[in-house]
């Protein structure tokens, strides 16, 4: 994105300017700290309060360890909501990401869902994220080894089995399992 024209295009009905911390396709960071400093040179003009959310899907964990200088997070003041995906880091199984406000008031309360629970007010603000890739993480072993083998092979299902009855030595019926065809 092009901080300048971005901004040009912002009017009076522009909720925020959403940059990007880490594009789908390359990684590359847009320019939040210049966004921010125009934005805030258009809302003295205007009166306008156009804020930015930054979707930090993939660099949001990368950017505060690798680059700790880069500005682009809350010490920008027109930085209002960002959003990270858990899920984009490797070792974090469920399809998980959270969105975090700069102040409570950021977020309006008629996005949250308030419920009462036997008697405590519990308010519920919910994302969806994508799913997480561990389902075919798991899958692999079996499609390298191609198949699950057949009655008496050497494949994974053999190798499942295999281990259980070393571990409970011999309290399964011993022989190949399950019985070899004749
Ligand atoms: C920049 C960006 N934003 C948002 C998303 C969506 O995030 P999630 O996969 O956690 O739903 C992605 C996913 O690729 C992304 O790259």
């Amino acid at each position: 994105m092009d901080p300048e024209q971005a901004v040009e295009m912002v009017d009076e009905n522009t909720i925020c300017v959403a940059a990007i911390l880490g594009s789908t396709l390359n990684g590359e960071f847009e320019d939040v700290k210049r966004i921010n400093d125009l934005l805030e040179e258009k809302n003295k003009e205007t009166g306008w309060e156009t804020a930015i959310h930054v979707d930090a899907a993939s660099g949001g964990f990368i950017a505060p360890f690798l680059y700790p200088e880069l500005e682009w997070d809350f010490r920008l003041p027109w930085v209002k909501s960002i959003n990270v995906s858990g899920h984009k880091y490797g070792l974090v199984y469920p399809g998980i990401g959270w969105c975090v406000w700069r102040t409570k008031e950021d977020l309006p309360d008629d996005l949250v869902f308030h419920i009462n629970y036997l008697g405590t007010d519990q308010p519920t603000f919910t994302l969806n994220f994508s799913k997480g890739a561990q389902e075919h993480h798991g899958e692999l072993p079996g499609e390298c080894h191609g198949d699950q083998g057949g009655p008496g092979e050497d494949g994974p299902l053999q190798h499942r089995v295999q281990g259980p009855r070393r571990a409970t030595g011999g309290l399964l019926p011993q022989g190949p399992h399950p019985p070899r065809r004749v």
